[in-house]
């Protein structure tokens, strides 16, 4: 008999997501004249802007004919996208990344996923506790994450950094040392921005420890504040010892039309090992590009029309996150994000458990958030809830909460 890989064995349950859908589809199944509203995804509800359906339509009308037609992408990206990434969201912010250091793909939840291939089998991760459950879930089965304890819902190899009240949801340095740390900012689920300094801190412990910085910025674009760092290679150093992974899910909306990257800098050695040539072998084996007419649709983005559109976009979600964020003050919860970041993170109320709470704004306001939990252990007693729905339905969720 064949033999499977029975670290996916290991991991609990489904995946967070998946497991609120089901739950979700089962109460509107038994409930069907009730109106639920849904702020627990981070998935959009705004249509692609203009200036992205107009590339998007020219660039299916160059693919019907046969002198402009385009067959497989180029397997790191097209020129004219990576050339224009590397000058909008890095050089003209002072950060010295090429166009050789972009690897674009369908998304940063890949990507996120897969790189991990890049390290040994035995390398040691750091996670923020909570956490996006991607990073975790991929190392499980990749079988570095050791065995998982389900009263503590803990894996044994994996370092965990508490984010909490106290530290304001921003990890200290670990006890032990990693090889691999992983960080989101602005931050996945709990809202918490970096600042520069406080980067600066985990690059210079990246570089003096020998660990790699993983760095998911897919929240970037909801940055508002003047002291937190739009990139990692804002920092000193960072170029040594740091990728990091973008979208164009939460920023232009892509999250069903699929587009992203990761930057590798060739400055990134494991001895003679360079982790942007490994990184361009996996691409190229694994890998046949994202399709011409996303690509001109993420180029689309960058155009002056296509920047306002994008910030259109913005400012229409970081409204409803102060109409949540306000609106829950006002009832009396303790808040935290929605500044610099579309998540609003919540303490539930009367001690009750994320799942509880959960329950209890979908049996009783019929609004889906997502339990602070599922991100992990320090995340109990929380609950996270997002501004990418409509104005209508953030403004009506909140009035259901008020009634409870
Ligand atoms: C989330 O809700 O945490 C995100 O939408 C998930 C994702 O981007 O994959």
């Amino acid at each position: 008999m064949f033999k499977i890989n029975d670290n996916y064995q290991k991991l609990p349950g489904s995946y967070l997501f998946s497991t609120i859908a089901k739950k979700v589809a089962a109460f509107t199944e038994a409930n069907p004249d009730k109106a639920v509203i849904r702020l627990g995804i981070g998935d959009v509800t705004q249509p692609l802007t203009a200036p992205v359906i107009s590339a998007l339509h020219a660039a299916v009308d160059e693919m019907a004919d046969g002198a402009t037609f385009h067959g497989y992408a180029p397997d790191l990206g097209y020129a004219f996208l990576r050339e224009t990434i590397a000058e909008n969201d890095f050089r003209s912010r002072g950060c010295d990344i090429g166009a050789d250091e972009i690897f674009v793909s369908d998304g940063a939840k890949c990507d996120s996923g897969n790189i991990q291939e890049l390290f040994a089998a035995d390398s040691r991760i750091a996670v923020c506790d909570p956490v996006y459950p991607v990073y975790v879930d991929s190392n499980v089965m990749a079988g570095r994450a050791g065995t998982y304890d389900a009263a503590t819902g803990y894996w044994s190899n994996v370092i965990y950094m508490p984010c909490t009240e106290a530290n304001g949801f921003v990890a200290d340095l670990p006890k032990e040392r990693p090889d691999i740390i992983y960080l989101c900012f602005p931050n996945n689920p709990t809202g918490a921005a970096i600042t520069k300094t406080q980067l600066q801190m985990w690059v210079d412990y990246a570089r003096k420890e020998g660990c790699v910085i993983i760095y998911d910025a897919a929240y970037e674009a909801y940055i508002s504040e003047d002291n937190v760092p739009h990139s990692i290679y804002e920092c000193e150093g960072a170029r040594e010892c740091a990728i990091e992974i973008r979208s164009f899910s939460k920023n232009a909306g892509f999250t069903g039309v699929r587009l992203g990257y990761t930057v590798v800098p060739k400055d990134l050695m494991c001895g003679e090992a360079s982790l942007r040539d490994m990184w361009a072998r996996r691409h190229g084996t694994k890998y046949n590009g994202a399709p011409y007419i996303i690509q001109r649709a993420g180029a689309a983005c960058y155009t002056e029309e296509g920047r306002a559109s994008i910030m259109g976009l913005v400012e229409y979600y970081m409204e409803n996150a102060k109409t949540i964020y306000d609106g829950l003050k006002k009832m009396g919860y303790t808040v935290y994000g929605g500044v610099n970041s579309p998540y609003i993170w919540l303490k539930t109320i009367d001690g009750m458990s994320s799942w509880d709470f959960f329950d209890y704004l979908l049996e009783r306001a019929n609004v889906v958030g997502t339990p602070g939990s599922g991100f992990g252990p320090n995340g109990e007693g929380f609950f996270r809830l997002t501004a990418f729905g409509t104005h209508e339905n953030s403004k009506a969720a909140l009035e259901r909460i008020a009634k409870l």
